[in-house]
């Protein structure tokens, strides 16, 4: 198998391919199989401040195309992955805290704490889409900068941001811009593609319960959203942000795609929820095929070397 090890901010991770945050890594059980498996991270779900249940069930649903989510951040709290970080630490590979809350005052505070805790690195997460009345913060450049400059002091570790996808130029300047002047040291991207609605038609019903059946988006179906935005923010950067892909990673030449987009790094949400841990060992062995076959040594060869006609 080729080395896929990659960099980002700085730090080394043993393969490009780790979780998403939420899939598989609320507990401490799932964050430690995480540990055991041919993931390059420990990614953990986005904390807030109390532990949460999250929405009512179904709250999950994966079909042909991909699936439909609204979990509403179900988490064991910011101060019991705190406890957890330094054991976490302990499988080798880097730790990726993934921070949110349910108001601007949250992050901050939750950012100061984990840190402390020893992350290798946090990822700031402005793009959940389902909390009930709470709009996604990446959508609001005000509210991102605002909340992003409060953050940033209280980080030492490389400090990320998960945002939501854009589909429009305006608004990949608008939050670039944001970005460089809040200090972000890597981008993931992208969350899911918020509130769309997937219907049973046979049954006449929504497939999940939350907020009359709207939910994120992932799988399959996002890869040209996500593969938009990863090459999107490439080019604002100039290639010197280092981006995590995700978004609609099935086979390793999904992955591939990303990194041809920008992206140092790849994250796997649907897929790891649908298939499981075994899952890395086959995106390693095909994304390794798709670089040998197309004599690459390796993915920093090819990243961000999409030709344009
Ligand atoms: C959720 O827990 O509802 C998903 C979180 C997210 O998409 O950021």
């Amino acid at each position: 198998m080729m080395n896929l090890s990659t960099t980002i901010a700085g730090v080394t991770f043993p393969s490009c391919f780790m979780n998403a945050a939420g899939a598989l890594c609320v507990t401490q059980d799932e964050l430690e199989s995480l540990g055991r498996s041919g993931a390059g991270a420990i990614v953990t779900k986005s904390m807030t401040i109390e532990a949460r249940q999250g929405n009512p069930e179904p709250r999950y649903y994966g079909f042909l195309g991909g699936s439909i989510n609204s979990m509403g951040l179900p988490n064991l709290g910011y101060k019991a992955y705190a406890e957890l970080i330094p054991h976490l630490k302990r499988f080798g590979k880097p730790v990726i805290a993934s921070v949110a809350g349910l108001v601007e005052d949250d992050f901050p505070t939750i950012a100061e704490f984990i840190n402390a805790a020893g992350p290798d690195l946090i990822e700031v997460n402005l793009s959940c889409p389902n909390i009930p009345g709470k709009p996604q913060i990446g959508y609001d450049p005000e509210a991102s900068e605002r909340l992003l400059k409060r953050v940033r002091p209280k980080v030492t570790v490389p400090m990320g941001v998960k945002l939501p996808p854009y589909f429009d130029p305006a608004h990949h300047q608008v939050m670039g811009a944001v970005l460089g002047r809040c200090g972000v040291d890597f981008l993931s991207l992208i969350n899911s593609v918020g509130n769309g609605l997937v219907v049973d038609p046979e049954r006449e019903t929504v497939v999940i319960k939350p907020k009359g059946g709207f939910g994120g988006l992932g799988g399959r179906i996002i890869k040209p959203v996500a593969l938009a935005n990863v090459r999107a923010f490439y080019k604002f950067f100039e290639g010197k942000m280092p981006i995590i892909g995700t978004g609609g990673i099935v086979e390793g030449i999904d992955a591939f795609e990303h990194v041809l987009c920008g992206a140092s790094a790849v994250q796997i949400g649907t897929v790891l929820v649908e298939e499981g841990l075994d899952v890395f060992g086959r995106l390693e062995a095909e994304l390794s095929a798709v670089l040998m076959r197309k004599g690459y040594q390796s993915i920093q060869e090819c990243r961000g070397r999409l030709n344009e006609l």
